[in-house]
């Protein structure tokens, strides 16, 4: 179609939704939210997740929606236009710039550990090892320098590749592929879990809450859980909701967005937590989980072989459609704001992502014992930003479309000019100018006095 490609983004509701659920399904679902959920008690940590989901989660993706379609901007352009210049708004948005390349930097470490275990799975290296040898072999590994250094290099070096091939060729194009490949990935593995011997105690620990386990750390880490997975607080989805189209809805968008981020971390967790316990393993062992609990797992079972390489390789999918949405906030800006070429956008963000990721990676090596707050530069940045920058960001937000934004606007944005009836708009305006930021603001507050 001759449209198609004269429109600044996406070019069907179905590839923003592929997209953006591309963005927010990763590492996040598939990695952090087995081991947030194993060492923060279980199923009440499920049903708080799914409760700040719905709460929270879907109104401030609507807000980012908003700000990005409305505005049809990079997130730094997006506040300084609806915000008619002002520079304290617009570091708002500098404010999400620099949140994308902390993620950005320590998410890659990860999303490259991904590339190594596949390789190990497909040329049977985790195959007949003991326990003590899987563990060694990660310890091995991601102590090291030069591989997952060249591992974390090579996956921003994918990831730059679809950038620089566009929005529609690159982002669009991929997310298609990629997400219907990952969902059935995950529902063949989900088969695999669920038919061990076992399995019920795993799935019993999922779903099953105990209340007794909840405490402020948990409802902090099931929040910040929330907001990193659906990627929302720093501008990731005004990103994409400016390539969102104008006819497009964005209340039915949202939740099908969340609704799949959420559905991929439960089939995660319904692949993890019956393997795990099916094998006598510890469920709250940590980020260490899926890297040196499953190759076990997966060594016990049937087949295991086979189920290691599509895990690894669903894990890497994830992974790269996520990191594909965290390269774009930075390239959009470059070429928006700083009138670079997409091209150069890409490769310049990539390399600084890449001077601060190395510290991220040897944080687990030669730099194990440089600790700022006690912590490892690594876990230092997901801590900022899940816990810290994201609910901060997310908070100046609602402040910004529920506070200072005209009400107006903001209802003919998301009836699409008035084209839909927008029937809940009333309840969203709520949720946006009250409740989102007096929740945000107790959550900001509870973690800083912890
Ligand atoms: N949501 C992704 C995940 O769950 C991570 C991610 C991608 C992200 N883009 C982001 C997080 C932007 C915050 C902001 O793995």
């Amino acid at each position: 179609m001759a449209t198609t490609n004269t429109q600044r983004g996406f070019t069907s509701n179905l590839g923003a939704i592929l997209a953006a659920a591309g963005g927010a399904v990763g590492l996040g679902n598939i990695w952090r939210f087995p081991y947030m959920l194993g060492q923060n008690g279980g199923g009440a940590f499920l049903l708080v997740y799914v409760f700040f989901v719905l709460l929270i989660g879907v109104p401030l993706m609507m807000t980012e929606f908003i700000i990005g379609r409305r505005s049809q901007s990079n997130v730094v352009g997006a506040y300084r236009k609806l915000s008619n210049g002002s520079k304290g708004w617009m570091l708002l948005g500098v404010f999400g710039i620099v949140a994308a390349f902390l993620i950005y930097a320590f998410y890659s470490v990860v999303a490259g550990w991904t590339l190594n275990y596949i390789v190990l799975s497909c040329s049977g290296g985790l195959a007949g090892k003991d326990p003590t040898a899987i563990t060694t072999l990660f310890s091995d590994f991601t102590q090291g320098s030069f591989w997952p250094l060249l591992y974390q290099l090579l996956f921003l070096s994918l990831t730059a590749t679809v950038i620089t091939m566009g929005v529609q060729k690159g982002i669009e194009k991929v997310s298609k592929v990629l997400m219907p490949i990952l969902f059935l990935l995950l529902l063949l593995m989900c088969v695999r879990s669920v038919t061990l011997d076992g399995a019920a105690e795993g799935l019993r620990f999922l779903f099953k809450p105990d209340f007794s386990k909840l405490n402020g750390t948990c409802i902090l880490s099931a929040l910040g859980q929330s907001f990193f997975s659906l990627s929302i607080g720093m501008g990731a989805m005004v990103t994409y909701g400016s390539y969102i189209r104008k006819q497009d809805k964005l209340f039915p968008t949202s939740l099908w967005i969340a609704g799949c981020d959420s559905l991929v971390a439960i089939l995660a967790g319904i692949v993890i937590f019956p393997a795990v316990f099916a094998f006598g393993m510890n469920p709250a062992s940590g980020p260490e989980l899926v890297y040196i609990v499953l190759p076990n797992v997966f060594n016990s079972m049937p087949a295991g072989t086979l189920f290691a390489v599509i895990f690894f390789m669903l894990l890497g999918i994830a992974a790269l459609t996520s990191t594909i949405s965290l390269l774009e906030i930075l390239v959009a800006f470059g070429v928006e704001e700083l009138h670079w070429k997409r091209r150069t956008a890409s490769f310049v963000s990539t390399l600084l992502v890449f001077v601060i990721g190395i510290f991220c990676t040897l944080s687990f090596g030669i730099l194990k014992d440089f600790h700022i707050f006690s912590r490892t530069i690594f876990d230092l940045f997901d801590l900022i930003t899940a816990s810290y920058l994201m609910p901060i960001g997310a908070l100046m937000m609602t402040i910004f479309l529920g506070w200072f934004f005209p009400k107006a606007e903001v209802r003919d944005e998301l009836s699409n000019g008035g084209a839909i009836k927008a029937k809940a708009f009333e309840l969203y305006y709520f949720v946006l100018r009250y409740l989102s930021p007096l929740a945000l603001i107790i959550i900001i507050i509870s973690g800083i006095i912890g």
